[in-house]
């Protein structure tokens, strides 16, 4: 299959969650929906074998006609809530992409052998990526990684993650923002942009229902993300 045929299989941001997956690795992906992301490194023979997972036996009926479709090996389909179902041993970069960020976590809350061994996670919250990178440090994972992409007009972030067990103080910059701070670009100044209508939004509405201790929280917040600009 020509390049641009395994391209075609990837957008902009599942590309830059590919970019993350280490080379030979057993991968899982959660919540595959079609299967593109595991399908497209397995055809670049980037990865050892692959897990697609799902939660919902639909998108692994897609998933499995793909797979059939482009050819793919060593990549296996389970039903499986987050990691419920999914071996260990089938699991050393896991991405999880496409999800609210508060599901994300939950997923990972759930799956403690992800602190153990040397496990990557390649995160894609679509929602609540501040309450992720709470979650993260505070339960003793890193983030080593992150960056920002524009797909479709919209900005996304996209986090790796590994656990060391440190437990992090989450200071408004690094839960609004990321590793996102340390970059530059258009990618990034787009994120920054995106993150300050929400804030600002949030307060707005905090203001108008007479929550005024919590607005000057978040108006604090706002004001740390606007320093990174
Ligand atoms: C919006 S799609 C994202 C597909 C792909 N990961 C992407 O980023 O393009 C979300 C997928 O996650 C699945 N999903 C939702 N909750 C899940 C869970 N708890 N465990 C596994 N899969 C889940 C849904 O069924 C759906 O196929």
């Amino acid at each position: 299959m020509s390049n641009e045929k395994r391209e075609f299989l990837t957008d902009e941001r599942l590309s830059l969650c590919a970019s993350f997956v280490r080379d030979g690795t057993r991968l899982a992906d959660i919540g595959t929906d079609h299967a593109y992301l595991p399908i497209s490194l397995a055809l670049a023979g980037k990865i050892e074998s692959a897990v697609a997972a799902d939660i919902r036996k639909k998108p692994l009926k897609s998933a499995e006609e793909n797979i059939g479709k482009y050819g793919a090996k060593n990549i296996k389909i389970v039903l499986s809530d987050g990691l419920d179902r999914v071996s260990p041993e089938d699991a050393y970069d896991i991405v999880i992409a496409g999800m609210g960020g508060e599901l994300i976590s939950s997923i990972i809350k759930n799956a403690p052998w992800l602190r153990e061994g040397s496990r990557r996670l390649i995160l894609q919250p679509m929602t609540r990526a501040d309450s992720l990178r709470s979650f993260l440090y505070a339960e003793g994972f890193e983030i080593i990684a992150e960056k920002a992409c524009i797909c479709s007009k919209k900005v996304y972030s996209v986090m790796v993650s590994e656990y060391d067990g440190k437990v992090r103080e989450c200071p408004a910059e690094i839960k609004y923002l990321g590793l996102l701070t340390k970059e530059s670009g258009v990618e990034r100044d787009m994120y920054i942009d995106s993150v300050t209508r929400k804030l600002q939004k949030k307060i707005n509405g905090l203001k108008k229902s007479g929550r005024l201790s919590e607005a000057a929280e978040y108006e604090n917040e706002l004001t740390a993300v606007k320093m990174c600009r």
